[in-house]
């Protein structure tokens, strides 16, 4: 029998790594500046450091700099992993990285300077916006080429979430994005009036959906149970849980748009598929934390499983109360308030914030053959970001 040794590109989950770790602390320190703004306008610096420009820089830099590069790291270990198979291309694998930093750079310059198409999540302008569809296409070539060279015959259930990430994110991208140029810097999007912003909040719903959750799952349905020594609780749920979501959460978009000139029947349609997301949220809740029977005792030792236990909790919180915040009712109590700030929190800090704390952690000892330098450090780390983010929402 022929043995064969395969070299994995580390390299480029390093470098992921590392880049989400620098934009999650920039990201997090604009989150409290213009946390700061909002509770003392002093502290507003117009034009370019007030606040109107420095929000979107914030929820930029944390959803496609910190959790994107985290994702991309976790993305690109596992699957060398689960196919048995070094990615296709170094080649590939260096321009998705350099590439993805650049788009970064360009948004942390052109947003305070006021470049902006005004649509939440997608403000960056129509250069941007072809740069981040062609460095997606890097990704995607990059990815399913290697799955083409796979060892390994089965796709474990996290292949599948990061195969519904890379294509949804494309598609959404570039419908939301399709806008006529008016000069270097600005342009109109094609669709106008309600079809703009139902557009809009299809894609801005499934960013939610394909960009901060179906990867971040991917990456517990792999991280977790080698956290944890065990296999996952269920592997027929985890699929039940995979086409529950997929299926379900494309449709939901009209929850962003309750009472407003969207016809009521999309509306109704919205709140509906939002009520039903619940099932397959709390089936791969139950999944995460059921792989943890029998491994509760090492909770108390494992910084990582800590991290990863709480982070599931929030997901489980957070796809509970969205489906509460997408009835109509309940809707016109909470709509323009901080409990919106509060969901999106729980979801953005709670679950993505703690998933990627606990994948960094298990992660880096692997990567560099080392050891974590103070388990009593993560532990601080854990127990004074949570209870911040529980404060927080
Ligand atoms: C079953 C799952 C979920 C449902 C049904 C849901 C539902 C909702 C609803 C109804 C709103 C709109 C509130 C309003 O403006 O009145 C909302 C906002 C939001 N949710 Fe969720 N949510 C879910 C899970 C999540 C998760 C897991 C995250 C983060 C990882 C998240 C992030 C957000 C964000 C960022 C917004 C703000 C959008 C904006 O800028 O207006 N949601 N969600
Ligand atoms: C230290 C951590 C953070 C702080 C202090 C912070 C602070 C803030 C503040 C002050 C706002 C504006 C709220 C408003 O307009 O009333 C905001 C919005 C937002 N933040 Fe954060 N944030 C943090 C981390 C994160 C993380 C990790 C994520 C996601 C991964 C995130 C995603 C968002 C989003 C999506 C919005 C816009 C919400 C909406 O439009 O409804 N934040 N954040």
């Amino acid at each position: 029998m022929e043995t064969q040794r395969i070299v994995y590109n580390d390299r480029v989950v390093r470098q992921f790594l590392w880049a989400s770790v620098l934009f999650g602390i920039v990201g997090m320190l604009v989150g409290i500046i213009i946390a700061l703004q909002l509770a003392f306008w002093p502290a507003n610096l117009p034009p370019f450091l007030s606040f109107g420009r420095l929000r979107p820089l914030h929820t930029n830099a944390v959803i496609f700099a910190f959790v994107g590069n985290m994702l991309f790291s976790g993305i690109y270990y596992s699957t060398q992993r689960l196919v048995k198979a070094r990615l296709a291309s170094d080649i590939l694998s260096a321009i998705h990285f350099w590439g993805w930093q650049l788009i970064i750079v360009a948004a942390a310059i052109s947003l305070p300077l006021g470049f902006t198409t005004g649509k939440e999540y997608a403000e960056l302008e129509w250069p941007i916006d072809i740069s981040i569809a062609l460095i997606w296409v890097v990704f995607a070539v990059n990815f399913f080429w290697t799955l083409g060279k796979r060892r390994e015959q089965h796709l474990y259930v996290a292949i599948w979430f990061y195969i519904a990430t890379i294509i949804t994110v494309a598609v959404l991208h570039i419908v939301n994005s399709f806008e006529v140029p008016v000069g270097a810097f600005k342009s109109y999007s094609v669709f106008a009036g309600v079809q703009d912003a139902l557009v809009q909040w299809w894609y801005g719903h499934n960013a939610v959906a394909f960009f901060l959750t179906t990867p971040i799952l991917g990456i517990m349905y792999y991280f977790l149970p080698k956290a944890a020594e065990r296999p996952v609780f269920s592997y027929r749920l985890s699929i039940v849980h995979f086409w529950g979501l997929v299926f379900l959460y494309i449709w939901a978009g009209p929850h962003h748009l309750l009472y407003t000139a969207l016809p009521d029947w999309a509306q109704s349609l919205g709140m509906v598929f939002s009520l039903m997301l619940w099932a397959p949220s709390w089936g791969g809740m139950l999944n995460g934390l059921l792989t943890l029977r029998g491994a509760w005792d090492k909770l108390r030792t494992d910084p990582v499983l800590k991290f990863f236990a709480a982070g599931v909790t929030f997901y489980g919180m957070s796809t509970f109360e969205g489906p509460l915040l997408s009835i109509k009712s309940v809707s016109g109590l909470a709509h323009y308030t901080d409990w919106i700030i509060g969901h999106v929190h729980a979801g953005g800090l709670g679950w993505n914030g703690l998933m990627a704390a606990g994948m960094f952690y298990w992660l880096v000892p692997r990567l560099y053959g080392t050891k974590l330098h103070s388990r009593a450090a993560a532990n601080f780390h854990f127990w004074i970001g949570t209870v911040g983010i529980l404060l927080y929402v």
